[in-house]
């Protein structure tokens, strides 16, 4: 196979030192990589240090083109399998949102009819702006790519959603843009013409509906128990894995019920979503939403809860008295799927894990009696992240995947799901007729 060429606009910010290693790791995986770097980009990092790292040529303005005689910029644009821009800035995301053709990035972007991927980098109050989070849903819902910046303390030294996601994360977006065009243009013989396929976000085939005609449940995000009026236990769940994985399923035809604890994500297109705060009103709707052909517990369950919850606001009584808490444990709501009537034919269990991340598993799983333990090993990474590196635990053994973006991981576990289900029962037989 041909060695995959690589677009890598650079746009400028504190993190564009990152997409050196970026280049080298591309360079490593025998890619091809052509850099452009913004003018805010040479603030950060040289044409010379790419142009080595790259050993290609390194392209700065519009006006570096030759006058188009050396190459154009439409060619320049067309001639990569996938144009990634990391970091993008929100400025550079805006620009794309709105088509500009300023500079010789934009024009670039604007030119091209190849598939791109964004990896953004910005202060969290810019990320989280009305305006930034606008142009990411028109360039999404223009087929371009946008990853999820990675969550933690900025350079600016405030905290949350920004960063430049880890280049490790990056190249695995990038591999999976390269064999979604690769699958893309498999299945291109049965769609008018590749423009029609690229009108796809994502570029997933039109026609891949694996999990037609099966009902799927998914449990995502924190539970929050109540100790008083205003104070609860909690965790850090962000529950984006979850909605990730709610969206893959409903994407790949599934009809999806998703039962979610307290989290600010929006719903994704096609799902059924049903709200709750508490492990036991969690566990009233997934007795309530069974039976499914598969059910995906990704939810973080707080273990315990308040044993009891007081009407009012404990109040400090000035004497330095520490109220006592007792807690009650929660009901173990996988576990009681699992032992349940109603048990779906695949039950998966999620499993966060610091160390002995496969021995853990493998207890879960025959602890819990589910059929998968979907093992997530937050050593490196705490919750909340956008990416997972995960493995498959089932009696059989144990499938590692590479660090992967969550909706990656989502999907390539939605292929895995859909494949265990066919190989169980050929879709008809089971709720298709509901
Ligand atoms: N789970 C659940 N109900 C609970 C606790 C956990 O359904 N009360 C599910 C989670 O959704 C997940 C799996 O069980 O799919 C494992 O969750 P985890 O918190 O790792 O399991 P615990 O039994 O709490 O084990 P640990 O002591 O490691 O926290």
């Amino acid at each position: 196979m041909a060695a995959k060429r690589i677009l890598l606009i650079i746009g400028g910010g504190i993190a564009a030192y990152k997409s050196i290693e970026l280049v080298r790791l591309l360079r490593k995986a025998g890619m091809t990589v052509r850099c452009v770097l913004t003018r805010a980009g040479e603030q950060f990092v040289t044409p010379l240090t790419l142009a080595a790292l790259s050993e290609n040529k390194v392209y700065t303005d519009l006006f570096d083109l030759k006058d188009e005689v050396e190459m154009g910029h439409i060619q320049l644009s067309r001639e990569a399998d996938l144009v990634v821009v990391a970091p993008a800035t929100a400025d550079l995301l805006a620009k794309m949102a709105g088509g500009h053709a300023s500079d010789l990035a934009t024009t670039l972007l604007l030119a091209t009819d190849k598939p791109v991927l964004a990896a953004p980098a910005m202060n969290v109050r810019m990320w989280l702006h009305a305006a930034t989070q606008r142009n990411v849903a028109t360039l999404r819902g223009d087929g371009v790519t946008v990853m999820e910046p990675d969550e933690g303390e900025m350079a600016c030294g405030e905290y949350g959603p920004g960063r430049l996601p880890e280049p490790e994360a990056i190249k695995a977006a990038i591999d999976e843009q390269l064999a979604a065009s690769r699958a893309g243009s498999r299945v291109s013989t049965s769609l008018d013409t590749n423009e029609v396929l690229q009108s796809q976000p994502d570029f997933a085939p039109a026609n891949h509906r694996p999990l037609h005609g099966r009902r799927i449940l998914i449990t995502a995000g924190p539970t929050h128990e109540p100790i008083d009026p205003v104070r609860y236990i909690a965790n850090r769940s962000s529950g984006k894995q979850g909605f990730a994985i709610a969206a893959a399923a409903a994407e790949a035809g599934a009809e999806v019920l998703l039962i979610a604890g307290p989290v600010p994500l929006p719903t994704p297109p096609g799902v059924i979503r049903i709200d709750v705060e508490t492990a036991r009103e969690m566990a009233a709707e997934v007795a309530a939403g069974l039976p499914v052909d598969a059910a995906i517990m990704v939810a973080a369950v707080a273990d315990w809860r308040a044993a009891e919850t007081q009407g009012q606001k404990i109040k400090k009584d000035g004497s330095g008295f520490v109220p006592p808490l007792a807690l009650a444990e929660n009901p173990d709501i996988l576990a009681s799927v699992a032992q349940s009537p109603d048990r779906p034919p695949l039950l998966v269990g999620f499993a966060a894990e610091t160390n002995d991340v496969i021995a853990h598993a493998q207890a879960k799983l025959a602890r819990k009696g589910c059929d998968w333990i979907v093992a997530n090993d937050v050593s490196a990474d705490p919750m909340g992240g956008a990416s997972n590196r995960v493995h498959i635990v089932t009696p059989a053994g144990v499938d590692s995947w590479d660090r992967l973006p969550k909706d990656a991981v989502a999907r390539k576990l939605m292929e895995k799901i859909a494949d265990e289900l066919d190989a169980r029962a050929p879709p008809e037989s089971t709720h298709a007729a509901d």
